[in-house]
């Protein structure tokens, strides 16, 4: 008997899931020619928000290292939309962002936003910090 009530809700969770999928279906994106990324993946209009909250003070509109306070820090904050930063990828970023300077064995004065912000927060606002690199990326592309 528990066998069929139980065959039952697996039906009947099938024919919810497959309701759910039609409805969905509709509104999914395309997939993009270089195939689903996470910096795409992740809400960028969170993650910008926590940015702009957080970050933006040390490293600026951009990424670019100058915020406000940038001139006052040594060592001044990183470049995020550089190389180096970018092509780091997302849980790479995510575990600097998470662990600060102290996390990366660095001396300089980069928090520690693994206390503050959760890990959603942290991977919301890594994926931010590389949707700068793209932006960079195609500056030189509007050259005439
Ligand atoms: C008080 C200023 C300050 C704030 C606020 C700050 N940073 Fe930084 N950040 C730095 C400095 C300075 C460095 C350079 C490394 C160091 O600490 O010496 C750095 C480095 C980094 C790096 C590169 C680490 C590496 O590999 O070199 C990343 C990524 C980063 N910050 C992301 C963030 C994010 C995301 C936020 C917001 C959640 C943030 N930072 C907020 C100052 C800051």
């Amino acid at each position: 008997m528990t066998g069929i009530s139980a065959r039952l809700a697996v039906a009947i969770g099938g024919l919810v899931c497959l309701a759910a999928a039609c409805e969905g279906g509709q509104k999914q994106p395309e997939p993009s020619a270089t195939g689903p990324s996470t910096t795409t993946l992740l809400d960028h209009a969170e993650g910008r928000e926590l940015y702009v909250r957080w970050c933006i003070a040390c490293h600026g509109d951009r990424g670019r290292g100058d915020g406000i306070t940038a001139s006052r820090l040594a060592p001044p904050p990183a470049d995020l939309a550089s190389p180096r930063i970018q092509d780091l990828g997302p849980d790479e970023v995510a575990a600097r962002v998470s662990g600060g300077a102290t996390g990366m064995g660095l001396a300089g004065v980069m928090p520690a936003w693994g206390h503050t912000l959760g890990p959603y927060q942290v991977l919301a606002v890594s994926s931010y910090v590389l949707s700068l690199g793209a932006a960079e990326a195609q500056e030189p592309q509007v050259q005439p």
